[in-house]
């Protein structure tokens, strides 16, 4: 099969060529080249696009999403492969809940999904989870997502080891004892609504306490979900000093802040929360001098009932994988002058080189992990076009660029738009 006259985001530059895919893999990028194909005049060929942070929900809360379903979402979203964390029920902690996610992803047949092990027993900060077996049945990293490790001895344990392993620790930085139940940015919008703020220390020191036990053991380290102004300085400080330490973060915190809490709509709390302006700006900052390495979702579906509550009750949560692509392009290509290669790598380059996975790269030889978008179509964003079960998101109503058009996962077509 021949994808035809697209505009190809190769990794350092956009050429106008044909890519012809051959039993699963690229096998050859030429100006012309003939043959049955599909023709992509006027799209644009990224490589498939990779999320390390997903939350997939299965086993335990079907009700909010399943392998299937996430799997669907993000193949429209324009994702090939898909990290996915372990705080399900049972938590991913052992090769049994490893085995089991593969073989859904299986039988659903979407798009690649990656297993991250949890790094406690049952996230339950208490011991060690088998990672050696976890490891050796296909998990990618290790994560306690949702919380942070809060024992430092442990987590240093859980470093060390983890390393031995070939493994990261994807860290959620979050010191418990100071959200003390803070549902917000603790600033002038939890001010004016009334509802308990968090401040961004509690983000901050753990973020600081990773990269400390990091240098210490001389292992390396991956921040989840920056959210801070300051969390970006001390990770630019740290890769200063030669500290091996990446970071992600989400849409939500480029494009949004707190001021989107105003009305107290639910589908805008999430974890970390969204911050001040200052903090955005440092976002797109440290996404562009390359402190922050890539871009996640942390698609965090969830079900009406667990949004159509109080502020203060609702979950923690946005359904993040069918409009992360559009969103990070019209912020920061459209509106933020970044490159289209640029993009690339912070949605797909960057995190199988983080996670050593496969793809990532338009290239002959790699796998035919491809996305095929239109960015010249203008959207709105509408939850109830969602296929994901989670319609929690803060953005409906949102005129976006970049429309997802083809998926195609080891060569095969999986979502047509
Ligand atoms: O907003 C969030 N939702 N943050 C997290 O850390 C966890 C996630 C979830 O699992 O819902
Ligand atoms: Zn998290
Ligand atoms: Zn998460």
């Amino acid at each position: 099969m021949i994808i035809k006259n697209a505009e190809v985001v190769l990794k350092d530059k956009v050429v106008r060529a044909d890519i012809r895919c051959e039993g699963g893999v690229i096998a050859e990028i030429a100006p012309k080249l003939s043959g049955e194909g599909i023709d992509c005049k006027g799209l644009t060929v990224l490589p498939g696009l990779i999320d390390m942070h997903v939350h997939l929900r299965e086993p335990g809360f079907e009700k909010k999403e399943t392998i299937e379903s996430g799997s669907r979402a993000a193949v429209k979203g324009g994702f090939t492969q898909i990290c996915c964390m372990p705080n399900t029920k049972p938590a991913c902690d052992s090769k049994i809940v490893v085995s089991y996610i593969l073989s859904k992803a299986k039988e659903a047949n979407l798009c690649k999904v990656r297993p991250i092990g949890a790094i406690t027993e049952g996230q339950k900060g208490e011991n060690l989870a088998a990672i050696g077996a976890m490891k050796a049945a296909g998990a990618v990293a290790l994560s306690e997502d949702g919380k942070s490790v809060l024992n430092t001895k442990l987590m240093a344990n859980a470093m060390a080891y983890a390393s031995d392993f070939g493994l990261k620790c994807l860290c959620h930085c979050e010191d418990a004892s100071l959200v003390d139940g803070g549902v917000v940015n603790e600033g002038y919008y939890s001010t004016l609504t009334g509802l308990k703020g968090s401040l961004r220390a509690a983000e901050d020191i753990v973020i600081a306490r990773e990269i400390c036990l990091a240098e210490s053991l001389n292992v390396p380290v991956h921040i989840c979900h920056v959210s801070t102004y300051s969390g970006v300085d001390i990770i630019r400080r740290a890769k200063a000093r030669g500290i091996k330490v990446t970071a992600e973060t989400c849409p939500h915190y480029f494009t949004l802040t707190d001021e989107a809490i105003k009305d107290f709509d639910t589908n805008t709390k999430v974890n970390p929360p969204l911050r001040a302006e200052k903090d955005r700006l440092a976002i797109i900052e440290g996404v562009k001098d390359g402190t922050l390495d890539c871009i996640v979702t942390d698609h965090a579906p969830h079900h009406a009932d667990d949004k159509n509550v109080e502020y203060d009750l609702a979950a923690f949560g946005i359904s993040g994988l069918e409009t992360s692509l559009a969103l990070s392009y019209t912020a920061l290509v459209k509106e933020g002058g970044m490159s289209l290669t640029e993009l690339a790598d912070k949605m797909s380059g960057a995190p199988a080189r983080i996670l050593n996975l496969e793809g990532g790269e338009i290239a002959a030889g790699m796998p035919a992990d491809l996305t095929v978008v239109d960015l010249k179509e203008e959207w709105t964003v509408d939850p109830a076009e969602f296929v994901s079960k989670g319609k929690n998101t803060p953005f409906a109503g949102r005129k976006v660029f970049g429309k997802v058009k083809y998926t195609l996962v080891d060569g095969e077509i999986k979502y047509e738009g």
